[in-house]
């Protein structure tokens, strides 16, 4: 397996407007959120951190240092509703059909998408959420950076929909993010 998955140890959470992500996640007390591509869990501990004991946080990456770093930020916070495992989400996310309510990708799937793995994660993320599941996908503007990864794999919202919709889903909603970034809210049919 790969040891240092395409742009581990970045993370767009310093950058991002929390508040548009927080309110297009809508978590409810009791929920179960998937962080997929979660590097070091930035979003995935403030995201446990804002919501109740009794919702959950399950956080994933194929990046292990990154889920090392994370085991022990969730034990330095004795954050209980939150877990991190190793996972290559384009191939399997290690959860039961239908078990969670929202899937959340930060800015993750440009780089999916160009390993190959867009489809795959896609499928993932659909097998996974339960019908009227959320998938909140933040993704850079599709201008020139820095900050991001060049302007040619980033992907315009058009592009998104492309990618998102014929795996089930509607679309909700597209909303700014901060300076960088837009988010999209799509809903499990
Ligand atoms: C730009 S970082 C974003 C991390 C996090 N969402 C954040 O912004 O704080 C992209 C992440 O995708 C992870 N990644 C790349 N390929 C992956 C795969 N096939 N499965 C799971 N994670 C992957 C990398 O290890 C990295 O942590």
């Amino acid at each position: 397996m790969n040891d240092k998955p395409i742009a581990a140890g970045r993370s767009s959470f310093d950058f991002v407007d929390k508040e548009a992500v927080f309110s297009a996640l809508a978590l409810k007390e009791g929920e179960v959120l998937l962080d997929l591509a979660s590097g070091a869990g930035n979003y995935a501990l403030a995201i446990a951190r804002s919501v109740g004991r009794n919702s959950t946080v399950l956080a994933f990456d194929l990046w292990r240092e990154g889920i090392e770093e994370l085991k022990q930020r969730i034990d330095a916070r004795g954050a209980a509703n939150v877990s991190a495992e190793v996972a290559d989400v384009t191939k399997r996310i290690p959860v039961a059909d239908a078990s969670a309510d929202v899937c959340l990708i930060a800015t993750a799937l440009h780089d999916l998408v160009q390993e190959k793995g867009g489809e795959g994660v896609l499928n993932e993320i659909a097998r996974a959420l339960k019908p009227g599941g959320r998938l909140v996908v933040v993704e850079f503007r599709k201008i020139d950076g820095p900050p991001g990864p060049p302007k040619r794999i980033r992907l315009a919202q058009e592009e998104l929909e492309t990618l998102v919709l014929p795996h089930g889903f509607k679309k909700e909603r597209t909303a700014g993010a901060g300076e960088f970034f837009y988010l999209s809210v799509f809903r499990k049919k």
